[in-house]
């Protein structure tokens, strides 16, 4: 099995390289470093450096007896998307256009795509599960869903098999260390946790206390990003054996607060985090949990990393 991982250089990206060379795929990275790092690419696979803008590029990679393509490749900050959407249609929704064009000329039939929580908006119900209504609330969440329709009309007249796995909120690295690359500018809650863990930031901001929940910070259903990797390598495997196109949701049905989230951190550091408590962020629900059950009965897949203090330990 072939399989060409456009964005593995990437946090999420370079994990599903290594699950993949893990089970003994030939793997091709395609990415323009933009955001993923050298460091986390592996030596065993092959690299094409190159962006997703560049179909002629692209569609040269691709034609070389590619089983599957994993397309991760994207901008994810969801406060930029609102404040430059040129830049989050060029690249993903451009670039999610320019692959699957790419996938059509050269024939290949099978794609995992990198969606996420973003396309459901503000949860109705909980947990969520993939018939929640799509109502996204941010440009980034509306580029993910676009993707998600434009692959049902290619899997129709084209016949590329694809399976669209919605994140939760991605946490964690590889518990043996392999991979090193890390965001400069992270955006997310446990890397900016490392980043006062480190001293290299004075002190976490907690967006709002005054919740409905039960200590008043956000709930949030944080999946370790190997659990996600093996994920792909079973939609991988699954849409190879011919069953059809899925959607599933990635979670792990275990919501934890933010303040539940500092507390663990702190058990694993021994330390007191400095914190200060500020206003709520615009956007953000008071809840977000998955139903992951759908994967868990056609992929067969459940995570591994079940408490929020074993994924940070890994994320330290
Ligand atoms: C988690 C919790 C914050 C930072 C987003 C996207 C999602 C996916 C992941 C793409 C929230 C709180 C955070 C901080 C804080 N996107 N927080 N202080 O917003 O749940 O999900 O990122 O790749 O589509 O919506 O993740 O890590 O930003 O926040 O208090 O400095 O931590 O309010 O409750 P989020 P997050």
């Amino acid at each position: 099995m072939k399989v060409m991982v456009i964005g593995g250089a990437g946090y999420i990206g370079s994990h599903v390289v290594k699950a993949l060379l893990d089970d003994g795929a030939k793997v091709v990275v395609y990415d323009d470093l933009s955001s993923g790092h050298k460091i986390n690419l592996f030596p065993k696979a092959e690299f094409v450096e190159g962006n997703i803008l560049d179909y002629d590029k692209l569609k040269q990679a691709m034609e070389q007896e590619i089983d599957a393509v994993v397309y991760l490749a994207a901008k994810k900050a969801v406060g930029e998307s609102m404040e430059n959407p040129e830049l989050y249609a060029e690249n993903n929704l451009i670039g999610a256009v320019n692959i699957l064009n790419a996938m059509s000329k050269a024939k290949v039939k099978v794609l995992v795509f990198s969606s996420s929580a973003a396309v459901y908006g503000m949860p109705e119900y909980l947990p969520v599960d993939e018939n929640h209504p799509l109502n996204p609330i941010n440009f980034y969440g509306f580029t993910k869903l676009e993707m998600e329709r434009l692959m049902k009309w290619y899997d129709m007249l084209r016949g590329i098999k694809y399976t669209s796995l919605r994140y939760f909120n991605a946490a964690g690295y590889d518990k043996s260390g392999a991979i090193k690359g890390r965001d400069s500018k992270p955006q997310n809650l446990l890397p900016i946790i490392k980043e006062v863990v480190d001293g290299k930031r004075e002190c976490l901001m907690v967006f709002g206390n005054d919740y409905d929940t039960r200590d008043g910070t956000c709930v949030r259903d944080y999946v370790h990003v190997s659990d996600l990797a093996d994920a792909h390598v079973k939609a991988i495997k699954r849409l190879l054996e011919g069953k059809p196109s899925a959607i599933y949701n990635l979670g792990t049905e275990n919501g934890v607060t933010v303040k539940e989230v500092i507390a663990a951190t702190e058990r694993v550091t021994g330390k007191t985090l400095p914190v200060r408590f500020v206003g709520r962020r615009a956007g953000d629900p008071a809840v977000l949990v998955a139903s992951s059950r759908k994967a868990e009965q056609e992929l067969g897949w459940k995570p591994k990393y079940t408490s929020i203090e074993e994924i940070i330990r890994t994320e330290l």
